[in-house]
């Protein structure tokens, strides 16, 4: 029996936090940390059930370093780090992170009060070194003023199929590999482009949210680069993007997703920063630039709650 951990499949959120947390140095691993982070997924049952109505979920996943301490040798057949892209002209560092803690509801005092408490309860053997607070804006547009998420897979059975280990990995099934990047926009420039030109850079109309058509879709356009045909059928991932800011500040988008393999993340964003497959890489680039990228594995419940008995 595997259950994915509740914030996997469900749509998405008003109020999101995503909170990335490193080992800290001298402090070994012990059972009390192990039964920490194993008693995560009976926490979040438990705020789901007394506030059915906030639709709180929350999704704890791991970083490759520090992987051992909790399972050994024991680990996902396809698990690694995050990827360096050869030839890549756009940036896409790696920096990692040994826990990411993606909480979501609509009430943001639940989310915030989930999140402090897990990182508080952890704080002996690991410090917070990003916490993003995201949000829902107008129809689930990122910053650009794009509607975000529309051609993501829809119903639980097309979202798992797209999310989650399968048969192929039973020792992981209901686990999926997890891919943060925080993208930073420039806002200015991109508001001086007129709406056409906008269109053309992500591929899709800005108010109607419908897709170019193949004459008007450019090569360098954002959905053009993530569209990849194998075997006459697309790669599927679930994302769980969420636009973050400060008023006047830095502002942009926290890019997430789940896979069932590393291999479409890593695909899709060769096809983005690196002109290696045909001389052309994602125009969005241009007017938006990943500070950070982190890879992780989000285990089955079962797999986590293992690690309190
Ligand atoms: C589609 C925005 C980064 C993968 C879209 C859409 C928008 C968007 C507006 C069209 C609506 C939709 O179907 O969701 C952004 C922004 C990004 C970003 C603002 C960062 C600045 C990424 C990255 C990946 C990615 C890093 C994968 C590595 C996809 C995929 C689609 C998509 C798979 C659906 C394509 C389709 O089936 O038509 N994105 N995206 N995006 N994006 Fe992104």
């Amino acid at each position: 029996m595997s259950t994915p951990q509740r914030g996997i499949l469900p749509e998405g959120s008003s109020h999101v936090i995503f909170l990335t947390l490193r080992r800290r140095l001298g402090r070994p691993a012990d059972a009390a940390m192990r039964t920490l982070i194993g008693q995560l997924p009976q926490h979040a049952e438990e705020v789901a059930a007394v506030y059915p109505e906030a639709r709180f979920s929350a999704v704890l996943a791991l970083g490759e370093h520090g992987w051992a301490d909790l399972f050994g040798d024991a680990r996902p057949a396809r698990f690694r780090g995050f990827p360096r892209i050869a030839g890549a002209i756009h940036p896409a560092p790696a920096t990692e992170g040994d826990l990411l803690l993606h909480v979501r509801a609509e009430r943001y005092d639940l989310v915030y009060e989930f999140a402090d408490r897990f990182a508080t309860s952890l704080q002996a053997w690991f410090e917070v070194v990003e916490s993003v607070t995201a949000f829902k804006y107008r129809e689930w547009r990122d910053l650009t003023g794009f509607v975000d998420g529309t051609e993501n897979p829809h119903g639980d059975d097309e979202r798992a199929e797209a999310a989650l280990v399968g048969d192929e990995d039973a020792a992981w099934a209901g686990g999926s590999y997890v891919h943060t990047q925080r993208y930073v926009h420039r806002m200015q420039q991109w508001n001086a482009l007129a709406v056409k030109q906008q269109e053309a850079v992500m591929g899709r109309t800005k108010a109607q949210d419908e897709e170019l058509s193949d004459e008007d879709k450019p090569l360098t356009a954002h959905i053009a680069r993530v569209v990849i045909e194998e075997d006459g059928k697309e790669l599927e991932m679930l994302r769980h993007s969420m636009p973050y800011g400060t008023p006047g500040g830095e502002k942009g988008l926290l890019f997430a997703s789940y896979c069932r393999t590393p291999d479409v993340f890593e695909k899709m964003l060769a096809r983005m920063v690196a002109p290696t497959s045909d001389g052309r890489v994602d125009h969005l680039l241009t007017y938006s630039r990943a500070v950070t990228g982190g890879a992780f594995f989000a285990p089955s419940r079962e797999v986590l709650q293992a690690l309190a008995a």
